[in-house]
């Protein structure tokens, strides 16, 4: 960790054991969560829009889908998030139910165009965490055009690793970094979206949804 990652970490609020549990064990076996700081940034964007309905895409053990559901439950709302790994599935249930939030989120198993074409309604923040796992340059924009029906106006769409975009001095650029770029363009030229990226970690994109 960094010196300035340990200040950050440092501002964030004390979390409740469970996801401290969280937190440690995803260190201990590689799993790559979105950590602390980040949390408490969706944490905020989703309180910040009075978010209700919430969806996730790559639930991991359920330590984003944690922040999402703190920031909704007050409200009544729900978190829909999305696993294709059945054990993952299995440990973000048991962890969400141990932090309370059995009743708030739905973990849906399965792959995410599969889950997404039979999902219907729209959601108030989308968080996309499954970007780095595509390994051509096609599924990510294709993604997105899946992603933008179910974003209701005012709402935002939020991605994670937004810079995992190879080196502006090389066009030797992963199939996976394409698929990112193309993304990144698509969210910030597209009308009705207003978009920006932030150099948070290797990168989060916040798209809201004007129009
Ligand atoms: C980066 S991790 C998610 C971390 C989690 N959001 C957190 O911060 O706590 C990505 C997860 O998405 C899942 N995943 C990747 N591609 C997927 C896809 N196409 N459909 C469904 N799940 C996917 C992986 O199995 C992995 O558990």
């Amino acid at each position: 960790m960094t010196d300035l990652e340990e200040y950050l970490l440092s501002l964030v609020p004390e979390r409740p054991q469970v996801m401290q549990r969280m937190e440690r064990e995803a260190s201990q076996h590689n799993v790559p969560i979105i950590g602390p700081h980040e949390g408490y940034f969706l944490y905020i964007l989703a309180q910040m829009i009075g978010a209700r309905r919430a969806l996730e895409l790559g639930a991991a053990i359920g330590y984003s889908g944690s922040w999402l559901a703190a920031a909704v439950q007050p409200r009544g709302g729900q978190v829909i998030t999305i696993e294709r790994d059945p054990v993952r599935a299995h440990q973000a249930r048991a962890n969400l139910k141990e932090a309370g939030y059995a009743d708030v989120v739905t973990v849906m198993e399965g792959e995410a165009f599969d889950v997404l074409g039979r999902l219907e309604g729209t959601f108030a923040l989308i968080f996309v965490d499954i970007l780095r796992s595509f390994n051509d340059a096609e599924s990510a924009p294709r993604l997105l055009d899946m992603l933008l029906p179910h974003l209701r106006v005012g709402g935002l769409l939020v991605a994670d690793n937004a810079l995992h975009v190879g080196s502006e001095h090389s066009q030797a650029r992963t199939l996976t970094e394409q698929g990112i770029r193309e993304y990144n363009r698509r969210i910030t030229q597209k009308s009705g979206l207003a978009a920006t990226l932030l150099p948070l970690r290797d990168g989060v994109s916040v798209a809201l949804r004007l129009a």
